[in-house]
C-alpha cells in the first residue's frame, strides 16, 4: 500500500526556513487554498503562512481556468505574504521568483531539466509540471495580502480533460514515486531564498529566470482571449513583462499565453 497522508514531522525536519512555512496549515479539503488565505475572516495574517490541501473542490488556474489535481498525490498549496517590504515589491517579480524556486527545487532533488514559460509555468520536456496563481487583497492602491497559489503535479500518473499545454508529473518523468514532504520543504527553502532577492536584488531573479526560459529569441504567438499577436520573444523587461519584437520594435506584453510559432 502506498503512503497517502502527508508526514508533517518529516516535512518539518527538512524545512530550513526562518519564516516561510513556519505557520503551516494542513487541510483535507478546501474550495481553493488561495480563496482560504485571501479571506480575512479566516484570521490568518502571519507572513509566510502555508496552507496545503489534499483536495480542492474549486481549484483555480490562471484566466478563470480550473485546476484539477488528484487527491493525496500532488502538492496544491498557497503561501500568504503580509510583510510590507514584499507587499510593496513588484508582484510580477514575485511571480517569476516563485516559478524559479519551483524549477530549482525540482532540479535539486531529481536531476531533471526544467524550463520556465512566461509568465510562470514550469515545464519538463515541454510538458507542464507546475502552475502558479498570484492573487491579492487591496485597500485603495495598497496591497494588504498577497497569496501565491502553487500546484505541482508530483505523483499523479494519468491526466484527464483538456489542457492548453500537455501535463506531466515528476513521477512520470523520473519513473519513481516522489516524497511530497521533501519536495515541499525544498521548494519553501528555495522560495525563501528567492524572496530575499526580491527585496535586495530583483535583477538576480530576472537573470536566473531568463537562463531557464528557452523561448527567448524564438518566434512566438501571444494570445489573450481574442487578442493574438505574432513576433519574436525579445526579452523580459525589469518589470517582468514580455518584450515582443514586431517590425523591429519592442512592444510590452503584460498578459497572455505564449506558444512557439
Ligand atoms: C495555472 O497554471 O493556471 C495556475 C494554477 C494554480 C493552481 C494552484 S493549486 C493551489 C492554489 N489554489 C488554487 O485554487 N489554485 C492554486
Amino acid at each position: 500500500m502506498e503512503k497517502q497522508f502527508f508526514d508533517l514531522e518529516y516535512f518539518d525536519l527538512k524545512l530550513d526556513t526562518d519564516h516561510i512555512g513556519r505557520h503551516f496549515v494542513y487541510a483535507s479539503e478546501v474550495t481553493s487554498t488561495n480563496n482560504f488565505l485571501l479571506d480575512e475572516r479566516k484570521k490568518y495574517s502571519q507572513n509566510g503562512t502555508v496552507l496545503l490541501a489534499e483536495f480542492q473542490s474549486e481549484g483555480k488556474g490562471r484566466k478563470q481556468r480550473q485546476w484539477h489535481s488528484q487527491p493525496n498525490a500532488n502538492l496544491t498549496f498557497s503561501i500568504l505574504l503580509t510583510d510590507p517590504a514584499l507587499l510593496s515589491a513588484n508582484p510580477n517579480i514575485i511571480n517569476l521568483a516563485t516559478s524559479l524556486a519551483v524549477a530549482v527545487s525540482i532540479e535539486n532533488l531529481y536531476q531533471l531539466r526544467t524550463e520556465l514559460k512566461w509568465p510562470n509555468d514550469v515545464l519538463i520536456d515541454s510538458k507542464k509540471v507546475a502552475g502558479i496563481l498570484l492573487e491579492s487583497v487591496s485597500r485603495g492602491k495598497r496591497i494588504e495580502r498577497l497569496v501565491i497559489g502553487i500546484g505541482i503535479n508530483v505523483n499523479q500518473t494519468a491526466f484527464q480533460s483538456k489542457f492548453n499545454i500537455e501535463p506531466t508529473s515528476i513521477r512520470n518523468e523520473t519513473g519513481q514515486k516522489v516524497d511530497r514532504e521533501r519536495l515541499l520543504a525544498e521548494f519553501l527553502n528555495c522560495f525563501e531564498e528567492q524572496l530575499s532577492y526580491v527585496k535586495r536584488s530583483p535583477s538576480n531573479i530576472l537573470k536566473s529566470w531568463k537562463l531557464k526560459c528557452r523561448m527567448i529569441g524564438e518566434r512566438i504567438t501571444i494570445t489573450d482571449d481574442d487578442f493574438v499577436k505574432h513576433g519574436i520573444f525579445d526579452d523580459i523587461d525589469n518589470n517582468g513583462f514580455l518584450l515582443l519584437k514586431t517590425d523591429g520594435k519592442d512592444e510590452v506584453m503584460k498578459f497572455g499565453d505564449v506558444s512557439l510559432r
